[in-house]
């Protein structure tokens, strides 16, 4: 199992197992068959799995709008996979074990255990006040998760992977890691920037070298596994390259952890117990993992911020790789959301949190704000007048007013009744080829995960159908007895722009889109502009209620 080929057969054996399992769920009768050739031949994806996970927040403190960036981009992802006719599992919770957790619960006297439940409620309940649609939330505090880190331990130890020593470093206690002089930054924590203190304990150690060629070569051969390419190059130049050390794994100086097995003075490393919640949840174990595990695993996908991915991109894969099991398919480590251009940070009191801003400006609005603001490589930044500003000038007048005038004049013009009579001219075949190009566009950037871009698209549409009224000028046509049809299908044209933008912003603004769905009570759902159907619109109601800039806060 050392060398790379005897891990390629087992990876191979675990393969021909999943493929097993699959082919079973995939052919339990014919009426399945049936249904997935219906899909297939609808040209989507009904058959094709996608399992998507993000990192597990730590229960140390309430998440600030940072964190829940995370949960909002995964979800959006999660949610447009669906959308694409995936079968998407979705997993999300909370990260419990560590010292700096069981010492802010005994600052406040009471048990870790109660500190970690009342947090976790905590983040649960702002992922789901966000809208997030996770198929599993979970927590490292769960009996199954610790028996099974309890047994992978174990089974490291037993085949060699770990050893017993003695450690002795420099250490960053928020951090919970030990770190050498040279990966320092002017003396201090490169993860955090705090002082680090000189400890010494027994502890058991994982052989990160041994694997540090394969996971090299898997990385070079694999080069859609890390996203962005710059934290591939961060990966391999910074961290592979300069040599990886063997990782401590257990710590004695705290209890509130999982115990090893063999010694329960020792609790297992913080992130060997916190990654391996992406297996231990989805049926994972030592002796035989489940018929769920071959469906879900290999994950499709890891979203994590910038400052885990060391991590993710070499100590998740070694872990997995010497447990011969294959590698998540891909991980991003996205970038983060900084308050007025820093670090947010609650003793700069800079902390902004998700509730706070969604009772001022509503859910969509926010999700909308983390979406479309924050690059896919680089760091955005969020302020409440920033915030203000994207709601006027992009959900208040791009959308909210193109909605309104376009249901008014429906109502005004036609009582809300309108047909297609089909008066085409000229300059409605650029709009309507944009209607149609959406699909493209919108799959281009989310196949690469560019989740702002692929708003940009929809908004570009909404944009266009903006111009497409001042250009066609309704009001003017509603003036002349003879131009009743053309106005007509003008109406009908900016309809359909707005039904399909709304299909596609769904993912993204789930309650807006059904809003604008239901102002436009229509319920056919296909993705092009369709040229047959009737209208029955209901009353035009503000989507987005536009902000006084001018008014002090
Ligand atoms: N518990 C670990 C993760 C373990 S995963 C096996 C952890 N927790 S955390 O609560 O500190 O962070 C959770 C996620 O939020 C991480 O992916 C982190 O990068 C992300 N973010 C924390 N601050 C952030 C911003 N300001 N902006 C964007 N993401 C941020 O790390």
């Amino acid at each position: 199992m050392e060398d790379g080929s005897g891990a390629k057969t087992m990876t191979s054996r675990y393969e021909e197992k999943r493929m097993k399992i699959m082919k079973k769920g995939g052919t339990t009768g014919l009426l399945v068959l049936l249904f997935m050739i219906f899909f297939w031949k609808r040209g989507e994806n009904m058959e094709k799995k996608y399992s998507i996970f993000t990192a597990i927040a730590y229960t140390s403190a309430k998440p600030h709008i940072g964190n829940t960036y995370e949960i909002v981009l995964a979800d959006a992802i999660a949610r447009f996979k669906r959308f694409q006719g995936f079968q998407v599992y979705f997993q999300t919770g909370t990260d419990e074990h560590g010292e700096k957790i069981a010492l802010n619960a005994s600052n406040i006297g009471i048990t870790p255990q109660e500190y970690c439940d009342n947090i976790s409620q905590e983040i649960k309940n702002i992922w789901d006040l966000m809208n997030t649609s996770y198929d599993k939330f979970v927590r490292t505090t769960d009996k199954r998760h610790e028996e099974i880190v309890g047994r992978i331990f174990q089974k490291l130890y037993e085949q060699g992977d770990i050893y017993l020593s003695k450690y002795e470093g420099l250490y960053c206690i928020p951090c919970e890691s030990f770190f050498t002089e040279s990966q320092l930054v002017d003396g201090k924590c490169p993860d955090c920037g705090r002082e680090v203190v000189i400890k010494s304990e027994d502890a058991y150690f994982f052989k990160m070298s041994k694997y540090q060629k394969k996971l090299e070569d898997y990385i070079e051969s694999h080069p859609d596994f890390i996203e962005p390419e710059s934290r591939k190059n961060e990966i391999i130049n910074n961290f592979i390259r300069p040599g990886l050390f063997d990782l401590c794994v257990s710590r004695t100086s705290f209890d509130w952890g999982v115990k090893v097995p063999m010694n329960e003075k020792h609790v297992v490393y913080v992130w060997l117990d916190a990654l391996t919640n992406y297996i231990t949840n989805v049926g994972y174990d030592v002796a035989a993992p489940s018929n769920e595990f071959y469906q879900i695993w290999p994950a499709d996908l890891h979203v994590v911020g910038k400052d885990i991915i060391r991590f993710h991109m070499i100590y998740w894969p070694i872990f997995l790789m010497a447990l011969d099991l294959p590698l998540p398919k891909k991980i991003y480590g996205h970038p983060w959301l900084l308050m007025n251009n820093d670090k947010m940070s609650k003793s700069k009191g800079n902390v902004l949190y998700a509730d706070d801003l969604v009772k001022q400006y509503g859910v969509d609005a926010i999700r909308y704000y983390l979406l479309h603001e924050i690059p896919y490589n680089h760091d955005g930044n969020i302020t409440l007048s920033l915030i203000e500003e994207r709601i006027n000038s992009d959900l208040a007048n791009v959308l909210g007013n193109l909605v309104n005038r376009t249901i008014t004049m429906g109502q005004k013009y036609f009582q809300g009744h309108i047909q297609n009579p089909n008066q085409i001219e000229e300059i409605d075949h650029l709009f309507l080829a944009k209607i149609n190009d959406l699909d493209q566009q919108v799959i281009l950037h989310m196949d690469k995960l560019e989740i702002g871009n692929a708003i940009d698209d929809i908004f570009d549409l909404l944009r266009a159908s903006n111009k497409y009224i001042d250009e066609t000028m309704p009001w003017i046509l509603a003036k002349n007895e003879e131009k009743q049809d053309r106005l007509e299908t003008v109406l009908y044209h900016l309809l359909e722009s707005i039904r399909v933008s709304a299909i596609y912003l769904s993912p993204f603004l789930p309650e807006t889109g059904q809003k604008m769905l239901c102002q436009l009570n229509q319920k056919n759902d296909s993705r092009s502009f369709e040229s047959t159907l009737k209208y029955e619109l209901n009353q035009p109601e503000i989507l987005f209620q536009r902000i006084d800039l001018s008014k002090d806060r």
